[in-house]
């Protein structure tokens, strides 16, 4: 009788995480370690269009846990049934466009404004950041991701997770691990050698893992090396807990397990999202021995872990009310910052505000940041380009807007009745084709777009113009070119290069506003290198605005106008050709293109025989990724990784490498030499002695951007390098080995321009072993 009456008091608090777990009943732990399913098109959810929550158990306390999708801020529906609140959040840029900031206080601060939207909305946590590494620039989710390199990841991924953590809330860190393909991503197997995977893959987990401690990880769809991300026993228990010496829950990616008891034992707490079928055949896996007790209640003891922490566990009050205008003004900044400027022929830029004709189908139909499932609002409330442009003071061309606002309305029309819905929810709908405004046989009067305006239709009346009369018009022709992506979805290396008539659009506009002398600027709204060699002579600027997020219009206005300085720089080599990275070979780059071709169910792989880059794909470029490849095979690119002009200049005065007590200190001083003010990114990249292992030419290992100097102002920054950061991963023997030799620590400008070269010695070789 009086255990009877203890049980019934028992209740979860921070200290009795044991006895609860000893108190649950076999279907209860079931219960836990399954998700309860999606709210996504759930009108019934707590918290409707959002990705799921946890099972309650009443009687013992456990309250559930709730989910949203980021990581480019929290996806959730913005209106509800019989309520007319605004749940909409903030739609911040993608990750890919945070990369180029190289700022990790941006990215912390990001990082913390999401979190504190999921906490006032009521959430626990949020389901980011991304960061798999950009292995082939087609990747369909690179968007979501930050960089092809391991450090720059991993640095902003653990400055996000500190930022957002600070609400109190948790993170999921995904997809761990090698999730670098869409296509068929659910059976792909990631094959890949361990030093890549040590190098590469998994470093940017484990700094992000070490230094930000996020208090979830989600496993990624894909195999590693012939084992189920989400089953596998080395990555989600050896590595991340027992080497990295994490403790936390791993939760699956959303219908991510094939072999439920596999992935419970392997060290996969949570099941998502969740399903009935997913609890009998763990009841039924305790049943016949395939799953233990003891691994069950490890992984119940896991999430109770976590239970505790968050705001539903002590019934935070949220309050529904985000600093929607603060988090605006932040994104607003850091988009426009994290701007690159790739080409400014004779200053063009900064650009004062004048009369612009305003070209491409994207200037008027911007794609704000990553669509689709790990979007927000649907991506519908964004600041345009032209609402942008005209409160910067530029008067935007009607005659070429009007023209463009037709022909996309009917093209779109046309487009969504080809193409079924769950093409949207990817966001992976055809865009209509570029068009030459004021040729071709349009009729005046096909000008007067039609635009409904309290119930009256509009009719503008605006004559239309010939090319040259726009170009003879304006100050200047602004182009903008976009590539649309989404989950599920890798991009065709045709998609890289421009399409023909993209190439028209910027060889008639660069003859008809070059005979009037004016500027051409080429604005990039993609999320991943495409081709510039062929036309970046034949214009005057080009910025990369990346996907900037909701205030894109204005964030853009910014970085035109010089209000705020673009500081980024590239996050990703920009090679000349699709084809010209070793992992080109293995990738699927010809499947994107037939994109119904792409949502299929789940194949079995048994009994038939794999197809090279759709069943497996194989890593055996191994670590020559990127500027790793590129700089040590002298291969020309278009634009190095870390490249970024500036609209002023900076001199780099005396550089030093120090020892310190456990390796090195780099110091430089930077001067912004120039007329106008700027931030620099300070990029330390070092080159390893030969005669040990096979190395790069050069390895970024340390990098820092100044606050904004004002011109003659100057900046000291420091950059600590340990002797185990130079280490690489030497196979044979399973251990980080840092050779002796002399290393050159140099301050470059991008990957393959340094500015200075401080030599050092390392008199021993030093070995490290998978703990340390
Ligand atoms: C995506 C995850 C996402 C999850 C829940 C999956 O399709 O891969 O990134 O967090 O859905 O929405």
């Amino acid at each position: 009788m009086l255990v009877h009456l203890h049980a019934q008091d028992l209740k979860l608090t921070r200290e009795n995480i044991p006895e609860i777990v000893s108190a649950m009943t076999t279907e209860e732990k079931v219960d836990l370690v399954v998700g309860c399913g999606a709210g996504w098109g759930n009108p019934d959810a707590k918290f409707p269009g959002t990705a799921g929550w946890t099972r309650t158990v009443p009687r013992l306390g456990i309250p559930s846990i709730y989910f949203a999708d980021g990581p480019q801020g929290v996806n959730m529906a913005q209106a509800r049934e019989y309520d007319t609140a605004d749940y909409s959040c903030t739609f911040f840029l993608s990750g890919s466009t945070l990369a180029t900031s190289w700022d990790v206080d941006a990215a912390q601060a990001i990082g913390q404004a999401i979190g504190h939207e999921l906490k006032e909305r009521g959430l626990d946590v949020i389901l980011g950041p991304g960061m798999n590494l950009h292995r082939n620039i087609l990747c369909g989710r690179n968007q979501e991701y930050f960089s092809e390199d391991p450090l720059l990841s991993g640095k902003l991924a653990a400055a996000w997770i500190r930022g957002a953590q600070s609400n109190g809330i948790a993170t999921s860190l995904k997809h761990f691990a090698v999730n670098n393909q869409e296509t068929n991503r659910k059976e792909n197997d990631s094959r890949v050698s361990q030093r890549a995977l040590r190098e590469l893959y998994l470093k940017g987990f484990e700094i992000a893992v070490k230094e930000g401690n996020p208090w979830t990880v989600m496993g990624s769809y894909n195999y590693v090396n012939g084992v189920h991300a989400c089953e596998n026993e080395w990555l989600l228990t050896d590595v991340l807990r027992r080497e990295w010496g994490w403790r936390g829950v791993v939760m699956s990616d959303w219908d991510g397990v094939v072999r439920q008891a596999d992935a419970v034992s392997a060290g996969c707490d949570l099941v998502e999202p969740g399903t009935e079928a997913d609890r009998t055949a763990l009841l039924a896996a305790l049943e016949d021995g395939s799953l233990s007790m003891e691994n069950l209640d490890r992984n119940v003891r896991n999430i109770l872990e976590l239970v505790v922490k968050c705001p539903s566990f002590s019934n935070y009050r949220f309050s529904n009310d985000i600093d929607r205008i603060g988090h605006q003004k932040l994104l607003r900044r850091v988009a426009a910052e994290s701007m690159v400027l790739l080409k400014n022929e004779r200053s063009v830029l900064p650009l004062k505000p004048g009369a612009v004709g305003l070209y491409g189908v994207s200037s008027y139909d911007l794609i704000p940041a990553n669509m689709g499932v790990n979007g927000v609002n649907n991506g519908v409330y964004h600041v345009s380009l032209v609402q942008g442009l005209r409160e910067a003071g530029f008067t935007v061309s009607p005659s070429v807007l009007r023209e463009y606002t037709t022909y996309i309305a009917a093209e779109k029309e046309k487009i969504a009745s080809a193409y079924p819905p769950v093409y949207k929810q990817f966001f992976r709908y055809p865009r209509p084709e570029e068009i030459i405004p004021g040729s071709g046989e349009a009729a005046a009067e096909d000008l007067g777009a039609l635009t409904v305006d309290l119930g009256l239709k509009q009719r503008s009346n605006t004559p239309r113009q010939s090319l040259m009369e726009q170009a003879e018009a304006n100050e200047a022709a602004i182009i903008t070119l976009s590539r649309s992506t989404g989950e599920a979805f890798d991009r065709a290396a045709s998609e890289f290069a421009l399409t023909p008539s993209e190439k028209t659009l910027i060889d008639s506009l660069s003859r008809a506003y070059h005979s009037f002398g004016k500027p051409v600027i080429v604005l990039l709204n993609v999320p991943a290198p495409i081709e510039t060699v062929s036309w970046r002579d034949k214009v005057d600027a080009i910025l990369l605005v990346g996907q900037p997020g909701e205030r894109a219009g204005e964030s853009i206005a910014d970085a035109l106008t010089g209000k705020v300085a673009p500081s980024g720089r590239l996050a990703d080599s920009w090679p000349v050709h699709y084809g010209d990275a070793p992992a080109d070979k293995n990738f699927p780059s010809e499947v994107g293109q037939d994109l119904k071709s792409l949502i299929t169910p789940r194949a079995t792989r048994e009994g038939r025989e794999l197809v090279r880059n759709i069943d497996y794909t194989d890593y055996e470029e191994g670590i020559y990724v990127g500027y790793r490849y590129f700089t040590t095979s002298k291969t020309d690119v278009a634009y190095p990784f870390g490249y970024g002009l500036s609209y002023t200049f900076f001199n780099y005065e005396k550089p030093s490498v120090e020892a310190s007590a456990d390796g090195f200190m780099a110091r430089v001083t930077v001067r912004n030499s120039g007329s106008w003010p700027g931030r620099e990114v300070l990029q330390l990249y070092v080159s390893a002695p030969s005669g040990g292992l096979d190395k790069p030419a050069r390895e970024l290992k340390g990098f820092v951007k100044t606050r904004l100097l004002a011109p003659g102002e100057s900046e000291t920054v420091e950059i600590p390098v340990s002797l185990q950061d130079l280490a690489s991963w030497n196979e044979k023997k399973a251990y980080w080995e840092t050779a002796r030799g002399v290393y050159h620590f140099c301050f470059g400008l991008s990957a393959d321009k340094m500015q200075t070269d401080c030599p050092v010695r390392v008199k021993n070789t030093y070995l490290y072993g998978k703990q340390d």
